[in-house]
């Protein structure tokens, strides 16, 4: 399974790259607002240290919009995706960008069916959200396994990104399912690495060491 980091912070994303095993990463304008700083200004420096697909959402809501804000995005670096909204206009748009060979990833994803749409219009990735579906009382975990089988049953090559991943139950359920990516925020991908009695082992090999030899 590949690992993108979610979000627009310099510091998280070199961290993550430093570990050696991040794949992508992922940004949306609430990320970006939260960073405070110029999208394109960001996505060309997170594009230099990060060479797998950087997903680049778009502003604009309607189709003309997207084309062009899709167009400039793809321009910042080879490694930029466009990311879309999964509304009508963005699979129509999606259609239009990779026809153009520019990648897409279709987001805000919240059933199969709209996964099945931005499949056959040509997606690179798509986005089913679990986190926001978990707290509207829904399994989000249901849709990531629905879209496995829609997108098996008819050999697919549009890859599922798992995204508003919330804690590490949901990037092991992920795992077990098959989704082809997941997209989690820097305090997941440090936790992957975190059990207490891996701390607590550690801490004892090395006091017994000290304890015989000094
Ligand atoms: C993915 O591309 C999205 O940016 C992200 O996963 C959304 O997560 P949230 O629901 O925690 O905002």
């Amino acid at each position: 399974m590949d690992l993108y980091i979610d979000t627009a912070n310099l510091d998280e994303i070199k961290k993550a790259h430093d570990m050696g095993v991040l794949d992508g990463v992922t940004t949306n304008p609430s990320l970006i607002a939260k960073e405070g700083i110029d999208y394109t200004k960001r996505l060309a420096e997170i594009c230099e240290v990060v060479q797998g697909p950087v997903s680049a959402e778009v502003i604009a809501v309607d189709y003309d919009g997207m084309i062009s804000e899709g167009r400039d995005r793809a321009k910042i670096a080879e490694n930029i995706v466009v990311k879309l909204p999964s509304t009508v206009a963005g699979v129509k748009a999606c259609k239009t960008l990779s026809d153009e060979g520019i990648r897409t990833n279709l987001t805000l994803c919240f059933q199969p069916l709209q996964a099945l749409m931005v499949a056959k219009a040509g997606a690179f990735l798509v986005s089913p959200f679990i986190g926001r579906l978990d707290d509207i009382g829904q399994d989000g975990m249901d849709l990531i396994q629905q879209i496995r089988q829609v997108y098996d049953n008819y050999g697919y090559p549009t890859k599922i990104l798992a995204a508003s991943i919330r804690h590490s139950q949901h990037l092991l359920a992920c795992a077990l399912v098959g989704a082809d990516v997941a997209t989690v925020p820097y305090s997941v991908i440090e936790g992957m690495m975190k059990h207490p009695l891996t701390d607590s082992g550690v801490e004892k090999f090395v006091s017994d060491y000290k304890k015989a030899f000094g």
